[in-house]
């Protein structure tokens, strides 16, 4: 039995089957995970999380009770969710990512508006008995009055199911996303909704990164639930019950990046880019192929800039990493190749025999990433909509003498946006002339602003983050 649970739907590892059938564990993905999985270890948190793909269920079957720290890997105490790969499927690429993830990054537009139909109906109750497979696993491990967190917009419904099984437990949800305005929050058919919100409001304390999103939700519980909200002591009452709504940003680790971004495979990356792109200037970009991150209008941007100031042709090399994501989802597999032919259309206008304008990656490649952050002078963060953003404070940890350009619609702006260059994140033109700005900006300046962005990005590391909800538990 267990004092401290997280559950969230991707967990700290993940295992790959090979052709002869062997299997071999990989670190799992994400701010989410990245952000716990130090903490989990320390801490002695049982984690909780599904087991994603045909590495994992191979993984779970051999492990008793799906407990992978008790058949020997060295996860931390760990167990895998072995739910039915058609209910996981809809629950997560159908209600989690296409849906739930379109209205909290409010990315439907008017010609692909959503469609709530019988289809739907059977995705949603994939969504419910998904949520009900974690309840029941936490309610089955938890000791007497346990805290248990729970991550996401995948568990939304998980506090209400565990508190119906288990009330002597202290449950937190936390929400690492956006939370959709009210009027946005409406497309959701009625009683999806609610449950949503109810689901959510079944825990004892709510946190979301930022006070805009946490007063997002209150406002949906107001609107939708007739809740009653108080705004000032952050609380929402409902159906006898009340939640205390909290605020949590969430910062980086600056000892840990640092010391792994030193190690030799970065350092020799490091010198590989400097050999290809000599002494110019790099403006660098790091996401997931992400429809949320805006990566097509940040290349944009940066065609708009090398149009309107030809004399830095020759002088910048845009280096944009685009890693997969979600590649079950036609969106995303659309919007990967939207990217390429931004990118094909840049080199094919601008590229000649000894200048690469852009150097675009789309391989998963963490070290390199390490490399391209260390030699930035410029850093494009411009998301149309983002929870916190991660990249926008590990860069300036990495590369102090970095302009940092951000959009103002990430969690981050809250606490960077005052020592970055701020824009419109559909405003291509204010973005151009923002990446021009960040060029020439003196690198005293850089500096100046690089420090006050890296002490503001290492302010709140992933273990103050959890230790104030588990506080806000007691
Ligand atoms: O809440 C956002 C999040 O869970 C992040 O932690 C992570 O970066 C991203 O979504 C990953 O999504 P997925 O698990 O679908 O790859």
């Amino acid at each position: 039995m267990n004092a401290i649970l997280v559950a969230s739907n991707r967990g700290p590892v993940s295992f790959i089957l090979s052709e002869d059938g062997s299997l071999s564990m990989r670190r799992g993905g994400g701010g989410l995970v990245s952000g716990l999985s130090e903490v989990a270890k320390d801490l002695n948190v049982l984690w909780v999380c599904a087991a994603l793909s045909d590495g994992d269920r191979g993984a779970v079957r051999l492990a008793p009770g799906g407990r992978l720290d008790q058949a020997g890997y060295e996860t931390g105490a760990l167990r895998m969710l072995d739910i039915p790969p058609a209910t996981f499927h809809r629950a997560y690429n159908a209600v989690a990512n296409s849906t739930l993830w379109f209205v909290h990054h409010l990315l439907y537009d008017t010609p692909n508006m959503p469609h709530f139909d019988a289809r739907f109906r059977r995705e949603w109750e994939s969504y419910q008995a998904y949520n009900e497979a974690f309840a029941m696993a936490l309610a089955e491990e938890a000791s007497h009055g346990a805290r248990v967190m729970v991550q996401d917009y995948h568990l939304s419904l998980v506090p209400a199911m565990l508190r119906g099984e288990r009330p002597d437990l202290r449950v937190a949800h936390f929400s690492h996303t956006p939370w959709a305005p009210p009027e946005y929050f409406a497309l959701l058919p009625d009683d999806v909704g609610t449950e949503l919100l109810e689901g959510i409001l079944g825990a004892d304390h709510a946190g979301f990164l930022t006070a805009r999103w946490a007063g997002a939700f209150m406002d949906c519980c107001e609107m939708v639930l007739g809740a009653q909200v108080d705004r000032r002591s952050r609380t929402v009452t409902h159906a006898g019950r009340t939640t205390r709504i909290g605020v949590h940003s969430l910062g980086v680790d600056g000892e840990a990046l640092w010391t792994r971004a030193s190690e030799p495979d970065v350092e020799s990356h490091m010198a590989a880019l400097r050999d290809q792109v000599g002494d110019r200037m790099l403006i660098v970009r790091i996401d997931r192929t992400e429809l949320s991150k805006n990566i097509v209008r940040g290349l944009a941007a940066y065609r708009e800039f090398l149009a309107t100031h030809p004399e830095w042709h020759g002088r910048v090399v845009h280096l944009a990493f685009a890693y997969p994501s979600r590649h079950d989802l036609p969106e995303y597999r659309e919007y990967t190749a939207a990217v390429q032919r931004s990118a094909k259309e840049i080199e094919d206008e601008y590229g000649t025999e000894d200048w690469d304008p852009l150097i675009l990656n789309v391989n998963d490649d963490y070290p390199r990433s390490l490399a391209a952050y260390r030699l930035a002078d410029v850093l494009l963060v411009n998301p149309i909509r983002d929870g916190m953003n991660l990249v926008a404070k590990e860069g300036p940890i990495l590369s102090p003498r970095s302009a940092l350009i951000l959009s103002r619609e990430a969690g981050a702006a809250a606490e960077l946006g005052e020592h970055a260059l701020t824009v419109n994140p559909y405003d291509v033109s204010a973005t151009a002339a923002a990446l021009r700005e960040g060029l020439v900006m003196s690198e005293g300046e850089r500096l100046r602003r690089g420090t006050l962005l890296a002490a503001a990005a290492t302010a709140l590391p992933p273990h103050l983050w959890f230790a104030d909800q588990l506080a806000a538990l007691k």
